[in-house]
């Protein structure tokens, strides 16, 4: 039986005051639910934030990290500066990371790397654009995007990993996949894994992402392949985020 996850991404919003407030809302309400509950904090905000969510049920992560280990990187943030931070999750290959900033499949799976060299898990974002879909390529999209990482972090590497299926199309736009396109899509990830290691597709968290709320996310988790959400939007206000956690 796979432990559920549902993960914030804040992505470039909040201020230190509303940033604090947020999770210390999230964290009076998580109750004993035991699915996994982390947030994908601004960089900025990983100091104050971690400090309120010590020793809570409430997880620390980033949104990016630098797919080098140090050095001459202007602007960049390790791994290990990362850890010294208590992140335990850092989101690699977002699509606006790919999109806006140039993460490319190889960079993506550099990036994975680095997280797991300091005992982060890396949440390996992958899913296909509209026009991708359209051209019936979703499989082979998310195939490759997963084939950059097993190739060079090795299958076993998913033991400690998280996926995200996020179709590009669904994010911040308010048309999320329907119950069974995602269910499609989840589906094939596990077994595209299982022909590698059927172990490790077996355990493997699957969230699903794009326009989760309140009012779906009950049908989307409850979906046989889909074991939890990255939320954007919705988890910028802590009763929709904790009404999507309760959810599961
Ligand atoms: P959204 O974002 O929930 O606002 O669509 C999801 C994400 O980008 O992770």
């Amino acid at each position: 039986m796979r432990q559920s996850l549902v993960v914030g991404n804040w992505k470039m919003n909040g201020t230190r005051a509303s940033t604090a407030a947020l999770a210390q809302s999230i964290i009076t309400g998580l109750g004993a639910n035991s699915a996994g509950c982390a947030v994908c904090v601004p960089y900025i905000f990983l100091a104050s934030v971690g400090e309120i969510i010590k020793g809570s049920g409430l997880a620390l992560g980033a949104q990016n990290v630098a797919n080098q280990p140090s050095g001459a990187y202007t602007g960049e943030i390790s791994a290990s500066m990362l850890n010294e931070f208590g992140c335990q999750y850092v989101l690699v290959g977002h699509s606006e990371r790919r999109s806006y900033y140039g993460d490319t499949n190889a960079s993506v799976a550099e990036r994975f790397c680095q997280a797991q060299t300091q005992n982060i898990t890396p949440i390996l974002c992958i899913g296909e654009t509209l026009e991708q879909r359209e051209q019936d390529q979703t499989f082979a999209v998310v195939n490759e995007q997963l084939d950059a990482v097993i190739n060079l972090a090795g299958i076993d590497a998913l033991n400690s990993a998280v996926l995200a299926y996020e179709p590009v199309w669904a994010i911040g736009t308010g048309k999320t996949a329907s119950d069974e396109q995602a269910q499609e899509v989840h589906q094939h990830i596990r077994q595209y894994i299982a022909a590698k290691n059927q172990t490790i597709a077996d355990k493997i968290q699957i969230l699903y992402g794009g326009s989760a709320k309140p009012d779906n996310a009950k049908g989307l988790f409850a979906m046989p392949d889909i074991d939890g959400g990255l939320i954007g939007g919705a988890s910028l206000d802590a009763d929709s985020f904790l009404k999507i956690y309760h959810s599961i």
